[in-house]
């Protein structure tokens, strides 16, 4: 495969500052070097541009909203252009938010070329919330409500067409969960979202969740999308995040989750965000990432036999 980083320095959509330094980050973690090992030909575009952080409070419910909706237009356009070139995009973030301009031009390529899209939201957090239920009004706590076509619809304004939303529930999966909001939680069993939880990987081991998780994917014309939040792991080993939870996934874990994703063939598109270089030490969650992305690219540590993934 062709794969294009793309850098999407946004962090108006998190909490704290310093996402935004997330693409640099992973850059100085020679990303892109990993990546030639296993791309046909690996090509950084460099960094988008957009507006900075208005370090404003929120207004009714969001925080930086028309920031936000620069953003996600600017990333929409760029993942849209990789994937009519028949690249593969690594979205580099930036904040999570950046993921609704990402996946609405993932689901807009699936449609026009009659494929099936799978979503597979690796993270700490649902990121579900509706202006109404957030406890931050911070806006990467929201990008799954605005796919799956609720509040901030403004948010994916113009990036699809209005009548149906970007993502079937039935589409998208979550592992990884532990800080879901009380309201939040009410609103995934409302859709119908499949998750998997901290207490589901510690139950059922990660073999077994991302066995179920990427069940179907056999079946052929399936674009297989990875949004992968680094709260998803552990904070002992990446720190450097701007809302880390305890109990996360672990080294072994996040390892297996990725090479039985690579397993599959059908990863067509990447999300890495969320990694804030000013909360890290040495850079060493950047360099964790790369490490995993390669695994998710298909590194493994013997030959293995090909189509006898298991
Ligand atoms: N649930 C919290 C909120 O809505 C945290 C969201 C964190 N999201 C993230 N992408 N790191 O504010
Ligand atoms: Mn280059
Ligand atoms: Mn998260
Ligand atoms: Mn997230």
């Amino acid at each position: 495969v062709a794969i294009t980083l793309i850098g999407a320095p946004s962090d108006v959509g998190a909490a704290r500052l310093g996402a935004a330094m997330g693409p640099e980050a992973l850059r100085v973690a020679r990303l892109e070097q990993a990546l030639a090992r296993f791309g046909s030909d690996v090509l950084d575009i460099g960094n988008l541009a957009g507006p900075t952080n208005p370090q404003a409070d929120a207004q009714s419910g969001l925080r930086h909203l028309s920031e936000a909706i620069a953003w996600n237009r600017t990333v929409h356009r760029a993942v849209a252009e990789q994937l009519a070139a028949e690249r593969l995009p690594v979205l580099l973030g930036g904040d999570h938010q950046l993921a609704v301009g990402s996946i609405a031009a993932v689901a807009q390529h699936c449609r026009a070329n009659g494929k099936r899209l799978r979503v597979l939201w690796l993270d700490a957090h649902a990121d579900c919330n509706t202006p109404a239920m957030s406890p931050s009004g911070n806006l990467h706590g929201m990008p799954v409500a605005a796919l799956c076509g609720l509040e901030p619809k403004a948010l994916v304004a113009g990036l699809a067409d209005e009548a149906a939303p970007i993502l079937e529930a039935a589409q998208l999966c979550q592992i990884g969960l532990r800080s879901v909001d009380d309201q939040e939680k009410r609103m995934l069993r409302e859709l119908g979202i499949e998750a998997y939880d901290m207490r589901a990987i510690d139950e059922l081991g990660m073999r077994e969740v991302m066995t179920r998780a990427l069940r179907g994917l056999d079946t052929g014309h399936v674009h297989l999308h990875v949004s992968f939040d680094v709260d998803f792991l552990d904070p002992e080993i990446a720190p450097g995040t701007g809302t880390a939870v305890r109990g996360g996934v672990n080294y072994r874990e996040a390892q297996l989750c990725m090479e039985m994703i690579a397993d599959t063939g059908c990863l067509g598109s990447l999300d890495v965000v969320e990694v804030n270089p000013a909360l890290d030490i040495r850079n060493q969650t950047a360099e964790l990432v790369v490490d995993l992305v390669e695994s998710l690219f298909g590194k493994s540590t013997l030959v293995r036999p090909v189509g006898d993934a298991r």
